[in-house]
């Protein structure tokens, strides 16, 4: 199968299943932004439970906060934000089409990095003009690039209808946890080397939302800021960068469809960072990025908001400003990444089944239920048992079409395990249950079904 093949079908299977559907489809449809569905609620779910498991349940070291979207102005400017927040953008003066100077360049093997002045980018276009033209970008037919701030504004407490203090929509996470650092450190008993963890939406004006849920312009983000010692930063960044890499492996991502990518020149606020890339039809594209901050965003906020944001060492007795390795990482991406990972067509008899090979420690349905006909003398003893399991698992419960049409239905979505409640259930009291992967079926006694299925899905 082509590559960009297996990206259009999985594209086409999330809506036809119910993973993702286009944002305000009935009005024509709203860009950049994706709404997850009944079996795409699960499997994001789920991707932010083992994140959260892995960065604040099995670590003393680390605590969780959920912040506020809207927050402090001020915080955006201490950040560097509103002013250095930015993207690179063209416009087709006919069609006023509006591209990324940089993904275009790109698109050419060339790369133009974010510290680079708005005229060497507009330089790299015009000695590439040639190169441009071949994939379609007449620069001529272009606006020269300028600066686009991505951060989006919102009218909140704008009652004087003033636009000189725009409250933004956060355009990363991360900026809820410094804030909230003196919070923590007086609130709880953390003690240096400690991390704030938090998931939630970000929002970026994204000039190009593209390839799907990639890049849109609402998106959820789970970050993890680790303050540490100056000394010991590029230490615990190594430790981090080393943490993550495992966690993405056990969250079911195979290693050879990583890498690692350095970045050579770091954005404004980066001492060191790097980008952790999964092989997507589209090529390596970047997941997550691990960054050592150094104290760039307490410096700031400490003189912004004129509050001491120091850590007081107990046994040196001395003050410092801590540093700052975080890792960050987008649900949407992970949820593309296992979705393109998982797709799989086979052969079987004379036809082709698709199966979503979704890890099953994350699958959105664990479990389906599927009385083999509507009779009373199955669906009722077979919802019973979708009642008893559903103490325990994600069920599905479906008496509707032919058995074969049901097995596919939940193959495409990655129901691991389907039990058939059959005729001679009634008398055996036992099911039959098949393995979305092997499609073999075992013969299972209800009443050790529980244990029987809870040993499948250990991790
Ligand atoms: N606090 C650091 C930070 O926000 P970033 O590299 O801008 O760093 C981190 O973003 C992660 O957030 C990315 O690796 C990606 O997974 C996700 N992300 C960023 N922009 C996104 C967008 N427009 N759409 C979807 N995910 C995005």
């Amino acid at each position: 199968m082509e590559k960009s093949d297996v990206f259009d079908k999985v594209v086409n299977l999330t809506k036809r299943r119910g993973f993702v559907y286009p944002s305000s489809e009935i009005y024509g449809g709203f860009g950049g932004v994706y709404d997850y569905g009944p079996i795409g609620v699960l499997l994001s779910n789920n991707i932010k439970n083992h994140w959260w498991k892995n960065m604040v349940q099995r670590r003393p070291d680390i605590v969780g906060l959920d912040s506020g979207i809207f927050m402090s102005p001020k915080i955006w400017v201490a950040s560097g934000h509103v002013v250095g927040f930015s993207d690179p953008l063209m416009e087709n003066k006919l069609t006023h089409e509006r591209v990324r100077a940089d993904h275009i360049l790109e698109e050419v093997g060339v790369v133009a990095d974010e510290k680079m002045s708005i005229e060497e980018i507009n330089n790299l276009l015009q000695s590439n003009k040639d190169a441009l033209k071949k994939i379609g970008y007449n620069i001529d037919d272009y606006t020269e690039v300028k600066r686009f701030n991505l951060l989006v504004e919102s009218n909140l407490g704008d009652f004087n209808g003033t636009k000189d203090d725009p409250v933004y929509l956060r355009g990363e996470t991360c900026q809820g946890i410094y804030v909230n650092y003196k919070n923590v450190m007086d609130t709880t008993n953390v003690k240096i080397p400690f991390g704030i963890a938090q998931i939630g939406k970000a929002f970026r004006n994204e000039i190009a939302a593209r390839q799907f849920i990639f890049r849109t312009r609402e998106f959820e983000q789970m970050e993890m800021q680790y303050f540490v010692k100056p000394d010991d930063a590029m230490a615990e960044y190594e430790s981090l960068k080393e943490y993550r890499w495992k966690s993405l492996l056990a969250l079911g991502l195979k290693e050879e469809n990583l890498k690692w990518h350095k970045h050579d020149n770091l954005v404004f606020y980066a001492k060191e960072a790097y980008d952790i890339e999964f092989n997507f039809p589209f090529g390596f594209k970047e997941i997550e990025g691990i960054h050592a901050r150094g104290n760039y965003d307490l410096t700031q906020h400490q003189e912004h908001s004129g509050q001491k944001l120091e850590y007081f060492d107990e046994e040196k007795k001395e003050h410092f400003l801590p540093h700052i390795v975080e890792s960050s990482v987008g649900v949407g991406r992970l949820f593309l990444a296992i979705l393109c990972q998982s797709y799989t067509e086979e052969i079987v008899g004379d036809e082709t089944r698709i199966v979503m090979r979704i890890p099953k420690h994350i699958a959105p349905i664990q479990i389906a239920i599927l009385p083999l006909s509507k009779k009373e003398e199955l669906s009722v003893p077979a919802s019973s048992l979708f009642e008893e399991l559903a103490e325990n698992f994600m069920c599905q419960y479906d008496e509707t079409q032919s058995i074969g049409k049901r097995y596919r239905r939940q193959d495409e979505i990655g129901t691991p395990y389907c039990i058939t409640y059959d005729f001679d259930s009634i008398d055996d009291n036992a099911v039959t249950v098949r393995d979305r992967d092997t499609m073999e079926q075992e013969r299972i006694q209800i009443n050790e079904l529980v244990n029987y299925l809870q040993a499948k899905f250990k991790n």
